[in-house]
């Protein structure tokens, strides 16, 4: 018999680590989408510092770091009087439901993560066990809220295919169909896999040594004009239609940089650009990613001198959030079965 769907709220729920400078491909794969689906939808922006830790963090900046994120989300546009902008270690609820999932999720699902792989490297054994645990944590901080809807990069489709199997499992081991819903990933459009300013194969990324390689939301115009001026290309001019970008992964991906700031077609690009050579391309690009991102960075330094303000916004938010997150957490722990006087 077909299972009836899931007849919940449709909630967001999105989160980035407070684990180094916020760069352009944070800022387009996520932050750019969150402020546009928060006009429509009940959303929660989550600074997620538990997952942070489970790659070593200075205990003493990390506070900072979290603040830091939770200025760049403002900055970028996200309200933090309609969506709800928290820390994730404020609230208990990710802690309590990621053990519970623990013991829901399967050690093969995990193993099978790409993720883990590429950040664990050769050296799995000494990687934290948090590291290997990451994405059902991930799917905690989702089903905490019953989150419908999940805006992230490329990169985490598959942690959020798996926290659909976890919600899955979870209804069918404790026979409550739609206990949980199944999140719908929001992984796809303009921005989505933003690469490497200097290897069209690599995303970018904040643990890639070389700065030059991104851009980053607090660097200053000058940095942006110069990191964009020194970005690998080919020295072929710009196709005319986007199949032409094929095997052109370098001027690819300026193409899908310039199509996500401007809010335009990668097609309507080319048209604009089609057969100017990088020469051309690329001042206009600086143009207007210093257009677009110099503001979020002033803002983003303006409240970054106000930490009292941050202070404040990251306090109320955990207090919503733990609205949400309570009354779900007591049906979770009558589902599992948990003791209760
Ligand atoms: P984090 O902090 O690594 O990344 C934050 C967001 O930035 C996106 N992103 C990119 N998008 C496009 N191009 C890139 N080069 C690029 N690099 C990063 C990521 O996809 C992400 O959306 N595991 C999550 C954090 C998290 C989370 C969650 C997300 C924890 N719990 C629950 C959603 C729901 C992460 O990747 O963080």
């Amino acid at each position: 018999m077909a299972e009836r769907a899931y007849s919940g709220p449709m909630r967001v729920f999105s989160g980035v680590q407070p684990s180094g400078s916020l760069h352009l491909g944070n800022y387009l794969g996520a932050l750019a989408k969150w402020v546009e689906m928060q006009k429509s939808y009940d959303c929660i922006f989550c600074v997620v510092d538990l997952h942070a830790i489970t790659v070593s963090q200075d205990p003493k900046r990390l506070a900072d770091q979290t603040r830091e994120i939770a200025a760049a989300y403002i900055a970028a546009g996200v309200d933090p009087e309609r969506s709800i902008i928290y820390p994730q270690s404020a609230v208990l609820a990710h802690v309590e439901l990621g053990w519970i999932l623990n013991c829901v999720a399967r050690m093969g699902w995990l193993e099978r993560m790409t993720q883990f792989k590429d950040k664990a490297g050769k050296d799995r054994e000494r990687a934290s066990v948090g590291l290997f645990d990451y994405p059902v944590l991930q799917a905690a901080d989702i089903l905490a809220y019953r989150a419908t809807h999940v805006p992230t990069g490329e990169d985490q489709k598959q942690h959020l295919e798996l926290a659909r199997d976890i919600a899955d499992r979870f209804n069918r081991e404790f026979d409550i169909p739609n206990f949980f819903p199944l999140p719908e990933p929001m992984t796809t459009g303009p921005g989505a896999r933003v690469m490497s300013l200097k290897d069209g194969s690599k995303k970018m990324s904040k643990s890639d040594p070389s700065e030059a390689s991104r851009i980053n939301l607090l660097d200053s115009n000058d940095e942006i004009v110069r990191k964009i001026r020194r970005a690998t290309t080919d020295s072929e001019p710009l196709p005319h239609v986007p199949e032409g970008l094929a095997g052109r992964p370098e001027a690819s991906n300026l193409i899908a940089i310039y199509s996500a700031l401007a809010g335009v077609s990668e097609a309507e690009v080319l048209n604009a650009f089609g057969g100017r050579g990088f020469g051309e391309f690329k001042p206009a690009l600086a143009e207007l990613a210093v257009q677009k991102l110099g503001p979020i960075s002033d803002e983003m330094r303006r409240l970054m001198a106000d930490r009292a303000e941050l202070d404040r916004v990251l306090s109320r938010g955990a207090g919503r959030a733990r609205e949400i997150a309570d009354p779900i957490m007591a049906e979770v722990r009558q589902a599992v079965g948990f003791w209760r006087p």
